[in-house]
């Protein structure tokens, strides 16, 4: 007998679904039975995506969303919602960041983070979270089937690491957003909980492996390495599920134990 979380007619939209961990995020919720919504700008690559999880069985729909655009959040989620249907599970997971000593950060740097990081997630959240509620609200007893929203976070919300700081900033504005969220929304059953991703080898940083910045970097992990987007997997899919229904407002680290 096995153990098995299934996420069969559940909706699931994915911001950042065009690389890195959004791209892995939307092909495990696709394995694990979802419908999945891809959501980001660069929309020829979550073609390309869907082509993909669809070739495997699973079912992919395209949005473009920019999540620094409030008009652009809001045509994507109310698209998603009449192509595919209500969307109970948010991966609120678009991020960007830059690296630079904290004296050196420019008005465009910190805009161009915190507006995606922070706002942007907040924003997506907000939109989502309203359509949730509201079908909490008008839901027949037994008809709703409850909200899950996972914000991709990252350990640099929890511990400060140097030369980017304000992306540990806007990440530490993620933790205590998914917390507010949590408090406020959890009695209508939207679970809203943050993953805190530790180094994991995608677009974002993989430059920077083979630096000699990068290998000391690599050097000073307590495993000595650095994770796979595949590495989330299981933790992603438990948060999705009917089944994580107590856990609510929880930050969890998934870092290999680098901010013990
Ligand atoms: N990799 C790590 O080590 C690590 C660790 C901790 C946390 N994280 C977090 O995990 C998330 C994913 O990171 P990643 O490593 O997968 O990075 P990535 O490969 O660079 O992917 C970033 C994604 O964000 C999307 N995005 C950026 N700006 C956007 C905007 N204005 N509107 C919509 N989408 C936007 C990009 O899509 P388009 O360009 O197509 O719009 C892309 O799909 C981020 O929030 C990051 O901070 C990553």
């Amino acid at each position: 007998m096995a153990y098995t979380l299934d996420l069969s007619g559940r909706v699931a939209l994915i911001t950042g679904a065009s690389g890195g961990l959004g791209e892995q995020f939307a092909k495990t919720l696709a394995q694990a039975g979802a419908a999945v919504v891809l959501a980001s700008r660069r929309t020829d690559r979550l073609m390309n995506l869907r082509a993909h999880i669809e070739a495997a069985g699973g079912q992919a729909h395209v949005v473009a969303m920019d999540v620094t655009d409030l008009a652009s959040i809001k045509a994507a989620v109310a698209h998603a919602e009449t192509e595919v249907g209500p969307i109970d599970i948010l991966i609120n997971n678009s991020g960007v960041s830059t690296t630079q000593r904290l004296q050196d950060v420019t008005e465009e740097d910190y805009d161009f983070v915190f507006n995606t990081n922070t706002r942007g997630a907040f924003f997506v959240a907000q939109e989502v979270g309203k359509r949730m509620l509201a079908r909490a609200k008008g839901a027949a007893p037994g008809t709703y089937v409850g909200g899950r929203i996972i914000n991709i976070a990252s350990m640099a919300g929890l511990k400060v690491l140097p030369q980017i700081g304000v992306y540990c900033m806007s990440k530490a504005a993620v933790v205590h957003m998914t917390r507010a969220m949590a408090t406020e929304w959890g009695r209508f059953g939207i679970n809203v909980n943050a993953i805190c991703p530790g180094y994991i080898d995608t677009e974002i940083n993989h430059h920077h492996w083979q630096t000699e910045q990068g290998q000391k970097l690599i050097a000073m992990l307590p495993r000595k390495r650095v994770g796979t987007p595949a590495d989330l997997d299981a933790l992603l899919v438990m948060l999705c599920s009917a089944e994580s229904h107590f856990i609510n407002g929880a930050v969890i680290a998934a870092d290999d134990g680098f901010a013990v």
